[in-house]
């Protein structure tokens, strides 16, 4: 299995399941490839650590690295914020300004929630994405800037092309290479792992001792569904953390959702009296995942859990 050093920029990067470190593979190529790279993963998986993690291990390391929330752009100002303007261009505009392309000049540009970008601006960041080429507001000459881009998303960008809210042609550019961060439902087994670390650091921050967790807390904590993935993990952890410093947590601690989260089985699936045909079982899940990722199969193992290479082997297993 891939080990990657302590120092590594991608160390931060807590976990060790399959599916995860088959990203990381991914992205650590990618990195040393100074390609555009689009990031998608639902809240909370850890996509501006992933971009973060990107920036510090590609040679625009000592770069700037400049993060853009497309979401927070206000509408009218949004082109002048990304290109910048010239003195005059419009009211108020009493100096010539860089926009957030010139400061990240020579480093990375991180379009957090690229999704929400107007389909205005996603016209000039296209002609920006292919040539590098940008125009400040108010000016006629077109100035070249060499600056990588990442892009994060967790909306379906495939189904906000289909809404016509998204171009396809900026897809293209800015996916060179797709990353797709895991939810922390398919990388359970890294949750023991994870709440370790953030009660360290939890502790490390208030400079308290650190708590553990009993057996059932950890059980709990495996079942619980975690819609806000890592961020809602590491909010757990600061809370019982602040509350109970340097305690065994058990399970009548946790917050309310996760302590009455049910835990019948593991899997949340529950194996009906008559017993079933795994092997068949298998194979149709398998069919079924290819079929939602229109044949993809990176994509069909994502939706089983499972690495690239696990999936894979499967196929053949099954002979299909
Ligand atoms: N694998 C991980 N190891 C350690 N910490 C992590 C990991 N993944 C995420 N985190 C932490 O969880 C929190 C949320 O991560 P991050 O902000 O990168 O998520 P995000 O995908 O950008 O979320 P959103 O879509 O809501 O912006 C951060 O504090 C981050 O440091
Ligand atoms: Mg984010």
């Amino acid at each position: 299995m891939f080990k990657f050093s302590n120092n590594d920029a991608f160390a931060s990067i807590i976990g060790h399941s399959p599916i995860l470190e088959s990203v990381i593979r991914t992205a650590q190529i990618a990195a040393a490839a100074d390609v555009h790279i689009l990031i998608e993963g639902e809240t909370g998986t850890g996509k501006e650590l992933m971009a973060q993690a990107l920036q510090q291990s590609s040679k625009r390391a000592n770069q700037p690295f400049v993060i853009i929330n497309c979401a927070a752009l206000p509408e009218a100002l949004v082109e002048s914020l990304m290109f910048g303007h010239e003195k005059g261009a419009f009211t108020g505009a009493d100096e010539r300004k860089d926009g957030y392309v010139q400061k990240a000049s020579g480093g990375t540009l991180f379009l957090d929630e690229i999704g929400e970008l107007p389909l205005s601006l996603q016209a000039k960041l296209l002609r920006f994405v292919e040539n590098g080429e940008c125009q400040r507001v108010g000016s006629h000459e077109h100035e070249t800037v060499d600056v990588r881009i990442i892009a994060a998303t967790n909306h379906n960008l495939l189904q906000l092309m289909d809404q016509g809210k998204f171009r396809q042609d900026l897809f293209y550019r800015l996916s060179v290479v797709t990353l797709q961060l895991p939810n922390l439902q398919q990388r359970r087994r890294d949750i023991p792992e994870l709440a370790k670390h953030f009660l360290l650091e939890a502790a490390q921050r208030n400079h308290t001792e650190v708590c553990t967790l009993s057996a059932d807390a950890l059980t709990q904590l495996k079942q619980y569904a975690w819609p806000g993935n890592i961020r809602e993990l590491k909010n757990v952890c600061a809370h019982v953390s602040a509350l109970l410093p340097g305690e065994v947590i058990h399970k009548e601690n946790l917050p309310l959702d996760i302590r009455e989260c049910k835990t019948s089985s593991s899997s949340g699936y529950t194996l009906p009296e008559h017993g079933i045909d795994l092997e068949s079982l298998e194979i149709d899940l398998i069919k079924q995942a290819l079929k939602h990722s229109g044949g993809n199969k990176s994509k069909a193992a994502r939706l089983l859990g499972l690495s690239r290479d696990a999936f894979l082997y499967r196929l053949k297993k099954h002979d299909l």
